[in-house]
């Protein structure tokens, strides 16, 4: 039985919302096992638009396992109204169809305020995060002393974990000239909140394992992409957590040999939000025109993405850290009515020609993109669900892709409706 990890191959936003719903209709379980509400997941299913940040996307589908992850940061209150809002949809969300790792660490207020006074206190250290506490949180994690979601179901550990937090958090927040949490006021409201949490919370490793024995498919839920990862992004100008198919199995505790395909998410051309290198970045026409065909608004945040044309030598270093076995290639119609389409291939970097992006920040920001160009196509491919259905130039779009990214197409996207895909290869296939 296949276990299929989706991660995203760019800077995130590559539409692998609609992806992971496709999918989890095959799938008992769906597990997300990084990030935390940064994420944006737009579903769009019988008309009906979800919006999620944090919870898997399997929850919109009956019967359906969706689980939250050690590898997750979970805000508790977010969390709670996110419940809400989806109930509010009409989807039911119980403590059978959703799960929550007892090991998870939690986002708290002051992670937030964190978070964003670093990112207004000078333009140095800005990284144009979500602000959302998500870097706080994972640092807090690491550093030993996070909230975890166990915590919550005994008064006194709750307690001694709360002063251990504050007593780094106090002396960071006077310097920087934030008032000291109070103490009491947070032990009481994760208190109130404790119960809502609590009734979710289960030994994730175990109930994967039990159910991967029983012969389940599991789908494992990335987010953001892999330019955006703590060790193989644009560092500094990354998210906190390992975004790549490697975490799926210690965010979620399974081992790696469960896992049977690495599906890529990527899009036709490139976007990115916030701070950092991207070096086939539009500042033209062209990326006006790509913003506004693909509506690139960010789901989380609002923010207007950066736009540029599809970065090959990019993509090809994402699915070789990430194992990607095939890509679900989307939002190719955002490509229709341009005259020439540009690919990047490598790029020139002091007089040099590079087949990678280097690690080094200041080169990363110096490289150049070398481009092929490739003729357009004038007709729509918009909800195309076949070949056929799609112009020659497009085939050929897509056959240099992965040509140059060295990995086949598994799934084709051609709108945001479910439908509207070509398969290729079934992820899921035995
Ligand atoms: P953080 O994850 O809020 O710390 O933000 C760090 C960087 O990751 C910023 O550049 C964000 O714009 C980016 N980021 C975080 N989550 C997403 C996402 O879901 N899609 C795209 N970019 C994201």
């Amino acid at each position: 039985m296949a276990n299929v990890v989706v991660v995203g191959a760019q800077w995130g936003d590559e539409g692998k919302g609609k992806i992971v719903d496709w999918l989890s209709e095959r799938a008992d379980v769906i597990a997300r096992f990084q990030g935390g509400h940064n994420a944006g997941h737009t579903l769009v299913v019988g008309g009906e638009v979800y919006k999620l940040h944090a919870l898997p996307s399997g929850v919109v589908r009956r019967g359906k396992l969706s689980v939250i992850g050690n590898g997750v940061v979970l805000d508790p209150w977010h969390l709670a109204r996110e419940i809400a809002s989806i109930r509010e949809q009409g989807v039911e969300i119980t403590p059978e169809t959703l799960m929550i790792a007892e090991n998870t660490p939690l986002i708290l207020p002051f992670h937030g305020e964190l978070d964003r006074a670093r990112e207004e206190q000078n333009s140095v250290a800005k990284i144009g995060t979500t602000g959302r506490g998500i870097g706080p949180a994972y640092e807090d994690k690491v550093g030993r002393r996070v909230i975890r979601v166990s915590d919550l179901s005994d008064d006194r550990t709750l307690e001694v974990r709360v002063d251990r937090a504050l007593v780094h958090h106090n002396a960071l927040r006077a310097g920087l000239g934030l008032e000291p949490v109070d103490r009491d006021a947070l032990i009481a409201d994760l208190r109130a909140i404790a119960p809502e949490i609590l009734q979710y919370a289960a030994p994730v490793w175990k109930v994967l394992n039990e159910k991967r024995r029983a012969g389940r498919r599991i789908l494992f839920e990335g987010a953001q992409g892999a330019l955006l990862d703590i060790d193989f992004g644009t560092y500094p100008y990354v998210t906190s957590s390992n975004v790549i198919a490697g975490q799926a199995a210690t965010g979620t505790g399974i081992g790696p040999s469960a896992i049977d395909f690495v599906l890529g998410i990527v899009k036709a051309y490139t976007t990115r939000v916030g701070e950092g290198p991207f070096p086939t970045e539009l500042d033209d026409a062209d990326g006006q025109r790509l913003g506004e065909r693909g509506h690139e608004f960010g789901t989380t945040t609002g923010r207007k993405r950066r736009c540029g044309w599809f970065d090959a030598c990019l993509v090809r270093q994402s699915c070789a850290i990430s194992g990607v076995t095939g890509i679900a290639l989307t939002k190719l119609d955002v490509l229709d009515g341009f005259e020439t389409l540009k690919i990047c291939t490598g790029y020139e970097l002091d007089g040099e020609r590079m087949d990678h992006l280097p690690t080094a920040a200041d080169s990363q920001a110096r490289c150049t993109p070398i481009y092929e160009e490739m003729p357009g196509w004038s007709q729509s491919t918009e909800g195309a669900r076949s070949w056929a259905d799609l112009p020659a130039e497009a085939i050929k779009y897509v056959r240099r892709v992965e040509e140059l990214i060295e990995c086949p197409v598994a799934l084709l996207s051609t709108s945001p409706e479910r439908d509207d895909t070509i398969l290729v290869t079934d992820p899921f296939a035995d």
